[in-house]
């Protein structure tokens, strides 16, 4: 799905978010400054897509920030806007990377899409270092009662409308809301975290909760 709507991918995202998705990905950064301020630190940016993610990661940073997608037309897009950061190929639920590789670890809008999210999980937490963080940014549940409606409405009615006449995919611009739907919400999503062996679970919800980004720690001592 995500091979036939790379090119298209990236305007989407800004044109149906108004732009909200890259202020989205600034707070990712924000809440790992000090771990990409130490040039001997790692990040992966897993499902990394088009990779606008990593490069918001790279941005005065002094870490090694590498991305990999298992989809390479996504890859491709990636590569084109910079070849400073690595591009790996490679699935989420089996990652090419060695356990206890990262400093952090950071998922936006993809563990959504894994066929198993607690299976994607436990492998994020294979590849981070004892004491590294992963983040998560993702689709949520809006926490106001109005306002809950009036997105659902531009959600599940509009958004498939725009998305299908601008990619010419309807079904993959039908299948955000649906995947959105069978989505953990926020307190579900931070119990599974823990769950799958993760520590200081916290989360912070994203304009209303539309979207929210989740942290926790690979603790040293487990
Ligand atoms: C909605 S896009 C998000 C891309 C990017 N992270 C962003 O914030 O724009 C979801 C990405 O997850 C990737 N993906 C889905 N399942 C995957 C898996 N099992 N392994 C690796 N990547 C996967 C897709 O190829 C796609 O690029």
């Amino acid at each position: 799905m995500f091979s036939g709507i790379a090119r298209r991918y990236d305007l989407l995202n800004h044109v149906l978010s108004g732009n909200t998705d890259k202020r989205w990905r600034r707070k990712v950064r924000a809440l790992l400054e000090d771990i990409l301020a130490h040039e001997n630190a790692v990040v992966l940016d897993v499902a990394c897509g088009t990779g606008d993610l990593s490069i918001e990661l790279k941005t005065n940073a002094k870490a090694r920030v590498i991305g990999s997608d298992f989809c390479h037309p996504m890859l491709a897009v990636a590569r084109e806007k910079t070849e400073r950061i690595p591009w790996i190929e490679g699935d989420a639920l089996a990652m090419p990377f060695g356990d206890e590789s990262f400093n952090a670890v950071t998922i936006a809008f993809g563990l959504r899409n894994l066929a198993n999210f607690r299976d994607g999980l436990v492998e994020l937490r294979r590849i981070l270092k004892p004491g590294g963080r992963l983040v998560v940014l993702e689709f949520s549940s809006p926490v106001v009662p109005g306002f809950r409606q009036a997105f659902n409405f531009y959600f599940t009615r509009v958004l498939p409308r725009i998305g299908g006449i601008v990619s010419g995919d309807r079904g993959a611009y039908e299948y955000l809301p649906d995947s959105v739907s069978k989505f953990p919400d926020q307190k579900a999503l931070a119990a599974l975290m823990r769950e799958c062996g993760f520590d200081d679970v916290e989360y912070r919800n994203l304009t209303g909760g539309i979207a929210a980004i989740h942290t926790g720690l690979r603790s040293a001592a487990a």
